[in-house]
């Protein structure tokens, strides 16, 4: 019995192999991940003057039962070492109003620390993280566990407390904040 070739499945059902036509380096991945997008959301941690953040779109659920969340930071910012040193993190779901406060804590401005948390109301929930008083959701958690991995240290949140604020979101696509309404 002869052997067939195997049929790659994109050559099938007229499916058009298109040849990859980027290296897969950095720079590539980053122009894939402008076309990714995301939504923008304020990492927040520390007490007082150890305070400090960071505007991320890597942060998402781990899963919903039990109630996890996972962030992306990397490990050069200012904010893994809080993180790591407090144990906590809030997960600030952010809104149209808020791009200068999105542009604060991605260090646009020059802002450091706590100077980032300037034109804007904090208050707390459970973890101690400070939360963005009108966040559109906050999403406080205690750090259950850190993968530190290449550039970055993947953090997993046990979800401590919850606050829903509502209104529109804010989404970063191709290096521009765009305001998604309900
Ligand atoms: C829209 C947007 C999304 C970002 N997402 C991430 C991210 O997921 N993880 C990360 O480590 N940095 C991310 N950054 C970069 C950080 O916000 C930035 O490097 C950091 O706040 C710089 O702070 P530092 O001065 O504390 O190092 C993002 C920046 C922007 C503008």
């Amino acid at each position: 019995m002869s052997v067939q070739p195997s049929v790659r499945a994109f050559d099938v059902e007229g499916i058009t192999d298109h040849s990859a036509n980027r290296p897969a380096d950095a720079d590539s991945l980053k122009q894939a991940l402008r076309a990714l997008g995301g939504g923008v959301s304020i990492i927040t941690a520390g007490e007082g003057e150890a305070r400090t953040g960071a505007t991320v779109t890597s942060a998402t659920a781990l899963s919903v039962e039990p109630p996890r969340m996972l962030v992306s930071l990397n490990r050069t910012s200012s904010t893994w070492p809080v993180v790591e040193r407090f144990g906590h993190f809030c997960v600030n779901v952010v809104g149209e109003h808020h791009e200068m406060i999105a542009d604060q804590f991605a260090g646009r401005g020059g802002l450091k620390g706590p100077n980032r948390y300037t034109g804007a109301e904090w208050t707390r929930l459970i973890s101690g993280a400070p939360v963005l008083e009108d966040a559109v959701a906050a999403i406080d958690c205690e750090v259950e566990e850190a993968i530190e991995r290449h550039s970055h240290a993947i953090v997993l949140g046990r979800v401590v407390g919850i606050r829903i604020g509502g209104g529109g979101s804010l989404i970063y696509r191709g290096g521009r904040y765009f305001a998604l309404s309900d």
